[in-house]
């Protein structure tokens, strides 16, 4: 059965190699690697330190400041690999300043280096103690006596408006000393949120702004990363010190060349391969062997408290075959922040190995000088128990440095986006354009509405004690099932709730063996109820307010629209907190599967026609059938199921509607549309319309005339976006190469040429210029009537009498000839069922923000 999502992982392989090629290493605009109290200079881990006393007098602005060396047997040891760093330090008795200029405004680490030491004026350890302030922020407030006998390390990260960045030393004992200075350029984007607060849940909007310092940065699963293995030169620990439990967990590896980059999510700069090819996972085994064992790993760190910390949890499913295998509960110092959480999910579009990060703030009056970080086994019942963590960073939130400006105004001018790629450019190799945009659509400014009264009625059920429950089996008994199975008598209706008892018999207990789909949702099972009638059965995977909304949208949906070409709805169960959907089986599976990456025979000609004008009366009816369009949104071959008499059905709404509550909750994490099929407009200009749809559905009319995947990343680049290449094939008239060669034979060209046209057609740049559902109907239907047509009585072949809008009843099975009606508002739907469609059903304004695939037209990174 269709999956609300498809995983294209070849497609992601292809934007992994785009971004990688697109981006390069990242190279820092300002960059400076100082050592302090000296003329010498020491390479280290890749980067050159240089003598302080070597620099331009304006540098340092340092009345008395002392260049001290360690004397001997004090120095840092040698197996340090940074030792060469700490030989020398500048001691300052007095306030003293560096001043370095910048290049380019935006977020820098500064990091200072300390190493106290015995020289001969004296002892560090002893007399130190001072404060550090960078541009009037300070960093280091209380008064601050490095470490003996360690170096310390203290890096901090924070935004310069540009001109200059300064760090001033004050003294608050006898002297206030440093080893080592490092300035470096960091994206912006590394902290620019949005992140999550913990307690109460929330969102947290003013990361862009902050000054923050790094307090653990720790890869869990070792191994210890050094900064010559970081792109901007951060050290890495192992967790094994802070794993509270060790034999509860087990450390995971793969190879970093398995991890799949997505733009819009971890970026290099984020953290290393390394942080995300390692992770310490949950141990299954022991959860396996004995049933009832429910454990948390934990992580527990120091941070003084009285500051609020920014955590950031790395995660990369290195450990699943297959999305959908596991979810987990995440924790932080006790609240819940993840429950039922799925690595790979819509972020990642379902692919797995995908480097993706969480924040979340824990505020100054939680954090009590230990912080705690568990993940946990969810407790969903149909999900594996395991869970891992691949990377964490606490970072102290230090103060606010907007900079003078408003901050609210540069929180909001960054829009969180990875981006980029090769384009396609006419004439020279043709590199696919592809790019991954998370949109920040405005949400409306409306007064709350009130839930419709069918979605009223569907709650008062569903959350009622169950005596309104019908029993199952006595359903669907004989006759047509579509005619029969009157969902819930009109709008009051949602369909037959079934017990859960009964689907667990269905599904002989939901057997693995039943599974017939799986998809961003959960599980798709094959079912029989007792009166034989055979049902989908899909099970939702969590409890997640996005999968609730997407089941609801569902059930509103499909238990308001019933037509022929439209996947039905029997009925649903939310006992126990579960949310299934019972839908009618649909024999023979996807249309995807009957055109590739499959053993079945390929389909004749007429037959995918025939799938064709299926599909598009079914999507002609959602644009018109009711006074507001409904816009299904994720169209593809997926999509379109086939009954045993191939005939096709749409299916899969969870994506069409979206509910205000998903808006409040879970904006940031809203996928629409899958990538192959995204209209370029639809992204571009952030409007959706019905035309969507239809670019949609022209990717899949050339699916079907191509017979190959929408993303083949294994071809050459020019090849690999079907509609691409496709549409160029066709523009240059060479329809008779693209065409699946296994039917070429048996096609009439006249039928093929006016079925590439409409595809043709479908995929025009702008919306304006797509044909109307109805159009790509009257068309499709034409071409097969060509294809009927004999040869010789091409002359009396009898068209679809006129445009589309005018003529036709939508209920007839198609019959060469027969005129065609597509009316809007239509009252009665096909086979009979009376379904009024004067309910609002619109609610398509309540979008939000969006991540969105789509061929890319511009990058405004800078770097
Ligand atoms: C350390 O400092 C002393 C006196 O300030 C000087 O004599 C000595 O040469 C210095 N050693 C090094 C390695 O710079
Ligand atoms: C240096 O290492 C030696 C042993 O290798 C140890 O005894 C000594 O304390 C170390 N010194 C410092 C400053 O860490
Ligand atoms: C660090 O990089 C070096 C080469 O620069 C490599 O040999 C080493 O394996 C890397 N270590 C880790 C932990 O990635
Ligand atoms: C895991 O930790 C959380 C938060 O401390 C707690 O609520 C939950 O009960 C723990 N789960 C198990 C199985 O111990």
């Amino acid at each position: 059965m269709a999956p609300v999502l498809d995983m294209i992982l070849g497609a992601v392989v292809v934007l992994s190699a785009l971004l990688a090629a697109a981006r390069g290493a990242f190279v820092p605009a300002d960059s400076y690697f100082v050592l302090c109290g000296t003329a010498a200079s020491a390479t280290v881990g890749g980067r050159t330190f240089v003598g302080d006393a070597t620099l331009p007098a304006k540098v340092l602005s340092a009345p008395q400041s002392a260049a001290a060396n360690a004397s001997s047997g004090s120095a840092a040891n040698a197996s340090s690999g940074e030792a060469a760093l700490y030989h020398y330090a500048r001691v300052f008795p007095a306030p003293s300043t560096y001043t370095f200029a910048i290049k380019r405004p935006g977020r820098h680490f500064v990091r200072l280096h300390f190493f106290p030491f015995r020289y001969q004026s004296g002892d560090l350890a002893a007399d130190a103690k001072f404060t550090v302030s960078v541009q009037g922020v300070a960093l280091i407030d209380r008064s601050y006596t490095p470490a003996n006998g360690r170096a310390t390390v203290r890096e901090f990260s924070v935004n310069v408006a540009g001109g200059t960045l300064a760090i001033a030393f004050t003294p608050t004992g006898k002297v206030a000393f440093v080893n080592a200075i490092e300035v470096l350029s960091h994206p912006d984007d590394l902290f620019a949120g949005p992140a999550q607060t913990v307690s109460p849940l929330g969102q947290y909007t003013g990361l862009s702004t902050q000054a923050l310092e790094t307090i653990h940065r720790i890869n869990m699963g070792s191994p210890k990363i050094t900064p010559s293995n970081d792109t901007l030169w951060r050290t890495w620990l192992p967790d094994d010190t802070s794993l509270l439990n060790p034999s509860l967990a087990v450390h995971k590896d793969v190879s970093p060349k398995n991890l799949q980059r997505m733009a819009g999510l971890a970026s290099p700069e984020a953290a290393p391969d390394m942080v995300y090819a390692t992770a310490t996972e949950l141990n299954k085994k022991l959860m396996d062997s004995t049933i009832s064992a429910q454990f948390n790993v934990t992580w527990r760190f120091q941070a003084t408290p009285g500051w609020a910390y920014l955590l950031r949890l790395h995660f990369c499913d290195i450990v699943s075959k297959a999305a959908n295998q596991f979810a987990f509960n995440v924790y932080v110092g006790g609240w819940s922040v993840l429950s039922n959480y799925e690595i790979a999910n819509k972020d990642t579009f379902g692919a797995l190995a995908v480097p993706l990060y969480k924040d979340f703030v824990l505020s100054d009056t939680d954090a009590t000088g230990k912080i705690t970080v568990s993940i946990g086994p969810s407790t969903e019942g149909n999900m594996d128990p395991d869970g891992l963590l691949n990377g964490l960073e606490i970072l102290r939130m230090v103060g606010d440095t907007g900079s003078g400006g408003d901050p609210s105004r540069s929180r909001s001018k960054k829009i969180i986006a990875g981006i980029v790629a090769g384009s396609a450019v006419a004439g020279v190799t043709v590199v696919m354009a592809v790019a991954l945009v998370v949109l920040r659509v405005r949400r409306r400014k409306k007064p709350e509405k009130k839930p419709s009264s069918t979605w009223a009625a569907f709650s008062a059920s569903a959350l009622g004690s169950g005596s309104r429950s019908r029993s199952f089996g006595k359903s669907n008994s004989g006759g047509a099932r579509n005619n029969t199975v009157t969902l819930g008598q009109s709008a009051a209706g949602a369909g037959y709730r079934f017990p859960f008892a009964a689907l667990q018999e269905a599904t002989s207990g939901f057997d693995e063996g039943m599974v017939i789909g799986v998809g961003g949702f959960g599980k798709v099972y094959k079912g029989t109820l007792r009166d034989e009638t055979r049902v989908a059965v899909k099970r939702g995977n969590r409890r997640s307010q996005q999968g609730l909304n997407e089941f609801r949208t569902e059930i509103e949906l499909l238990s308001r629209l019933r037509h022929r070409h439209l996947v039905s709805l029997i009925g649903y169960c939310d006992e126990r907190g579960e949310m299934i959907l019972v839908y009618e089986y649909m024999a023979r599976g996807t249309l995807r599967s009957h055109l590739y990456d499959s053993e079945l025979p390929p389909l004749s000609w007429k037959q995918r026609l025939e799938a064709s004008i299926g599909a598009a009366r079914g999507l002609h009816y959602l644009h018109t059938g009711s006074n507001k369009a409904i816009i299904h949104r994720d169209v593809k071959s997926a999509n379109i199921l086939l009954d045993d008499s191939f005939m096709a059905k749409v299916a899969d709404f969870g994506l069409s509607k979206t509910g205000p509550e998903l808006d409040k909750t879970h904006v940031s994490t809203a996928v629409k549309g899958s990538f192959g099929y995204l209209d370029p407009e639809y992204f571009r200009r952030q409007m959706l319309t019905e035309k969507s749809d239809v670019y949609s559905f022209g990717v899949v009319l050339l699916e079907v005339l191509c017979a190959r995947p929408v993303i083949d990343p294994t071809l050459p680049p020019e090849t690999v976006n079907l509609a691409e290449w496709a549409t160029k094939r066709l523009k240059n008239g060479e329809l008779d190469s693209i065409v699946d060669q296994r039917i070429a034979g048996t096609i009439r060209p006249e039928s093929l040429k006016k079925f590439a046209d409409t595809a043709e057609k479908c995929l025009a740049e702008y919306g304006v210029e797509r044909p109307a559902m109805g159009d790509v109907l009257w068309c499709l239907e034409y071409a097969l009537q060509l294809q009927e047509a004999s040869p010789d009585s091409s002359s009396t072949l009898k068209l679809p009498e006129a445009s589309p809008g005018s003529s036709g009843t939508d209920n007839t099975q198609l019959v060469p000839g027969v005129a065609s009606k597509y009316q809007r508002n239509q009252s009665t739907a096909s086979d009979g069922t009376a379904a009024t469609m004067s309910a609002n059903l619109g609610d398509l304004d309540g979008m939000s923000m969006r991540r969105v695939f789509s061929k890319m037209i511009k990058s405004e990174e800078g770097r």
